[in-house]
Parts: structure tokens; C-alpha cells; sequence
């Protein structure tokens, strides 16, 4: 990660954010309330974040190849659970949002790339009538996973293995429509544009592609400026963290930028 760059992103993003006075759109007010802004029930989430306190005390030695951008945490591919959980998982905020927007958007079908240990897919999983699909290819990070969506006995989910470069083509080959999609692997600007335009011709109308970490690196920052700028993408919102891409031809091109 170039710290610089993130900063002076972080700095950039400040001196540009609006809030709700700037939003006229009815639908981008109510997504910022509800979604943004909005609360979830933690109890919902509770044996979630149980699983994730076992998974940061727990020392134990995994092998881990970095298949996307190199770690800025590990030098070498052996790594403690505790550390990879610390460092590498959405927090309990971050996760709660995801899950209230994948809600909002009344998702059916959600697709995962970066499962890692399955934390994220435990939340997505929460949302009624859906089933996500998730994308992993450490083998180790997918044993832990596996027993995590058991463990909480959660039968919506199922686990894709491999390279994301081979198995995403692979299962777009279904023309079941996505309604929403997180891009959280391969933090990289060329496999980003092309997860996003490979995911593109199976998103639904009403949809939305998430973005992780668009200001991990200057190539993610230009990613992401690229990403907003597509010609199937009708609104986007840049929350720092992450960027939401919206293709809903009703959204007619608004760009927001908010904090969250
Ligand atoms: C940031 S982590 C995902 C975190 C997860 N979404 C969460 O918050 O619980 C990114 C994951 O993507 C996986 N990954 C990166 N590039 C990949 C690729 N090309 N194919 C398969 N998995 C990949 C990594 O192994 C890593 O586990």
C-alpha cells in the first residue's frame, strides 16, 4: 500500500464530502439514511463476530499466497491467523453496511470476490431469500471459511475455489443475473477493470457493483476514477473505504461523494 497516496486521497476525499443537504435525487437521500447513515441490529450478528474473536485470538500458522497485490503486512506466506484476521477482514461497521445495502437493493443473488475467512459472506448470508456466491483461492483461507458458514450453519452460501481469473468466467457462463457484487480481491487496477467488466454483462437492472479499497494504491485510485466514468454505471458514491457503482439507467449520471 503507498501510505502517501492513501493520505493525500484520505485528505482529497475530506475536503470534497457533501452531505444529505447536497442529495435531491429521492433515491440517493434514501439510500444515504437508510444505508449509509443506518443502524442494524447488532444481535443479528452476534455469532458472526464471535467467530471472528476466535479467529484473532487464534495463533496457529496458515500458508497464504498472495494471488493479488502483494501484502504490505507479511513478508513471508507464512502467516497467524490472528495477524491475517487483523489485518485483512472487513470490520464489524463496514460489514453491517454492506449488509444493509445488499438488503436495500433486495439482492437475490450476491456475488463475493475475496472470500477470505468467509466474515463478509457470513453478513451478506444474513439477507433473507438470498444466496451468495464467493470466490476464494488460498486453500487454507477456504478450509477455515467452510468451517465458519458450518459452524454457523449458514446452507446459503456456496464457496467457489481457485483463481478468480478462471473461475469467475466460469460460473458468468450461468446468465442468472447478479443483483449485487463486492470486488474485495486482487487489489490491482488491471484485474479490477476486468472483474468489473466481466461481472457488467450479468448485472441486473437495478443494481450494484461495490468496489473495496479504491484508494489502496494509485492504481486502485485510478481503477476507481475509471470505474465511475463507465458507461454502464448511472450513479456511484465514493465512501473512501470503498465506491459503489450503480446501474440504473433511472439514476441518470449522479456522482456523490460521502463520508460514512
Ligand atoms: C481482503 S481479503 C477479503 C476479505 C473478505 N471479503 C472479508 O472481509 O471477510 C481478499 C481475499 O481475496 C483473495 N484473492 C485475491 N486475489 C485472488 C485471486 N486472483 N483469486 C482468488 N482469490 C483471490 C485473497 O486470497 C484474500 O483472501
Amino acid at each position: 500500500m503507498s501510505t502517501f497516496f492513501h493520505l493525500k486521497s484520505y485528505l482529497n476525499h475530506w475536503l470534497d464530502v457533501v452531505d444529505e443537504h447536497s442529495i435531491h435525487s429521492p433515491f440517493f437521500f434514501d439510500f444515504y439514511n437508510k444505508v449509509v447513515k443506518g443502524k442494524t441490529d447488532p444481535a443479528l450478528f452476534e455469532e458472526i463476530e464471535k467467530t471472528r474473536e476466535r479467529l484473532l485470538k487464534n495463533q496457529s500458522v496458515i500458508s497464504i499466497k498472495d494471488l493479488g497485490a502483494k501484502s504490505p503486512h507479511f513478508k513471508s506466506d507464512k502467516r497467524p491467523i490472528n495477524q491475517v484476521a487483523a489485518t485483512s477482514l472487513n470490520d464489524i461497521d463496514q460489514c453491517a453496511f454492506f449488509y444493509r445495502m445488499a438488503r436495500y437493493m433486495e439482492s437475490k443473488r450476491i456475488v463475493e470476490l475475496g472470500t477470505s475467512m468467509g466474515i463478509t459472506s457470513l453478513y451478506l448470508s444474513k439477507i433473507e431469500g438470498a444466496k451468495l456466491f464467493t470466490f476464494e483461492g488460498n486453500s487454507d483461507l477456504i478450509n477455515i471459511a467452510l468451517t465458519n458458514f458450518e459452524s454457523l450453519d449458514q446452507k446459503n452460501i456456496e464457496l467457489i475455489e481457485g483463481n478468480i481469473d478462471h473461475t469467475l468466467p466460469e460460473f458468468l457462463q450461468n446468465p442468472a443475473k447478479i443483483d449485487f457484487a463486492l470486488i474485495d480481491a486482487n487489489h490491482r487496477y488491471e484485474p479490477t477493470l476486468k472483474y468489473f467488466n466481466w461481472l457488467s454483462m450479468r448485472m441486473a437492472d437495478q443494481s450494484v457493483i461495490v468496489i473495496d479499497d479504491i484508494y489502496y494504491s494509485e492504481e486502485m485510485g485510478r481503477a476507481w476514477s475509471e470505474l465511475k466514468k463507465h458507461e454502464l454505471v448511472y450513479g456511484s458514491i465514493d465512501l473512501f473505504r470503498c465506491g459503489i457503482l450503480f446501474f440504473d439507467l433511472a439514476l441518470n449520471k449522479q456522482h456523490f461523494i460521502w463520508s460514512n
